[in-house]
């Protein structure tokens, strides 16, 4: 497979996802088609993506002629026969394994050998879905950020019988679409969807315990930590349902490993319909002349919040390492690029100190007695070695 714009790429499924990658994939050059099996919901992509482009004519981001061509290179087709002579092929259907090894099966027939087929999944396993096709070495995992054109992140997840070749090719196409790609390992939340649980997780712990309130923590992770949204914020953004169903699934695929147990004040929320913005009220009220509370503004508190949380989820950086999920590097730029971090938390763990770090883990382990707090063996090991996550 080669990089060039002669390449003709299918995205099969035309939601928030696919409708994201055809246009990334289409800025830059190459012809797509994009597949969806409900007409209702091309013509709804393909509304949308005049939308968007036209904004960035007004914004004189864009000529009116590039965004022509752009859209020109768009094949809207429910014809999966269309993505015939695609020389790669990306899925990004709804997150339901028989439907993705369905479509699978019935694209692998279709295009010529030397095509390379990708899912966009976020839960389920690369090998799972890599079952359905008869040469499973020529697909992989390629993990997109919602939304697809702003964010830089890409995960490229090779599975257990995917080529080097493949995943080579695959990372430099996507790298020429002036994207951030990291390799991780076919395992539940691949690294961002893994290494964030904590930000969710240890806020939603320190909320059930009545350590602080929704805004309180908001405020200490915004205000100390630097996150551009709080995880409160950010869990009413992105919607109670789909939170806490990522959190239920990692924590049963990692065979309930208390690392990553749901919390029931989220359970509650899903089960009231409270689901975040999009219904109005999650943690916050976003209905018309609410009031929410001000947070209590006590540096001690702030403190004692924003440590916590950093140094679980520096503990959880560190344990995607240290289970050679991917390199320390690639896990800090995925951090960065894949949810806006202010910073690699493995290079935060260097600047504050690894042993200031393995402390807040210990004290919260004897303190608790429970699993959850275990510190990582690598930062363990690079605290007695005396050495750096990077350098
Ligand atoms: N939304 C996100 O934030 C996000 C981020 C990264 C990855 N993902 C993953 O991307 C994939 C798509 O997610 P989404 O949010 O775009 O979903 P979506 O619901 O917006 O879109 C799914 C589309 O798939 C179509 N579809 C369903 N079955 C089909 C089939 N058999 N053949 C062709 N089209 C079919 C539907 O008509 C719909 O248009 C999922 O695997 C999801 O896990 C989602």
């Amino acid at each position: 497979m080669n990089t060039e714009k002669s390449l003709k790429v299918g995205v099969l499924g035309a939601g928030t996802m696919g409708t994201g990658i055809a246009q990334v994939a289409s800025a830059n050059g190459h012809e797509v088609v994009l597949f969806d099996i409900s007409p209702g919901q091309l013509s709804q992509s393909e509304n949308s993506l005049i939308k968007i482009l036209n904004r960035q004519v007004e914004k004189n981001r864009m000529s009116a002629d590039e965004v022509t061509a752009m859209l020109q290179r768009i094949t809207f087709s429910s014809e999966l026969a269309n993505c015939a002579d695609c020389g790669f092929i990306v899925e990004a259907i709804v997150e339901d394994l028989d439907a993705k090894k369905q479509l699978f099966r019935s694209v692998e027939p279709l295009v010529d050998d030397n095509c390379i087929l990708a899912s966009n999944t976020s839960s389920l396993s690369i090998a799972s879905i890599s079952a359905a096709l008869n040469n499973p070495v020529r697909f992989l995992g390629v993990h997109f950020f919602n939304p697809a054109p702003l964010m830089k992140l890409v995960e490229i997840i090779p599975g257990i019988s995917t080529s080097d070749e493949v995943s080579k090719k695959t990372r430099n196409l996507i790298d020429s679409w002036k994207k951030v790609t990291v390799i991780a390992k076919d395992t539940p939340g691949f690294i961002v969807n893994r290494v964030a649980r904590p930000f969710y997780g240890e806020a939603l712990r320190l909320y059930e315990e009545g350590i602080a309130d929704a805004v309180t923590i908001d405020w200490a992770m915004k205000e100390i930590g630097g996150f551009k949204m709080g995880p409160f914020d950010l869990m009413d953004l992105i919607g109670h349902d789909v939170n806490y169903k990522v959190t239920e699934s990692v924590f049963k695929e990692f065979y309930f490993d208390p690392r990553f147990k749901p919390s029931f004040a989220q359970k509650r929320m899903v089960e009231a319909g409270r689901l975040g913005k999009k219904s109005g009220i999650g943690f916050y009220d976003y209905r018309e002349g609410a009031e929410n509370p001000e947070p209590v503004t006590n540096r001690d508190l702030g403190d004692k919040i924003f440590n916590r949380i950093l140094a679980m989820l520096i503990n959880e950086a560190a344990d995607a390492v240290f289970m050679n999920i991917a390199s320390a590097k690639e896990v800090d730029l995925a951090m960065v690029h894949g949810v806006n971090y202010p910073k690699g938390l493995l290079q935060w763990a260097d600047e504050i100190g690894l042993s200031y770090v393995l402390d807040t883990m210990s004290s919260l382990q004897v303190e608790y007695r429970e699993d959850r707090y275990r510190p990582n063996p690598l930062l363990k090991r690079k605290v007695r070695d005396g050495e750096l996550f990077h350098g």
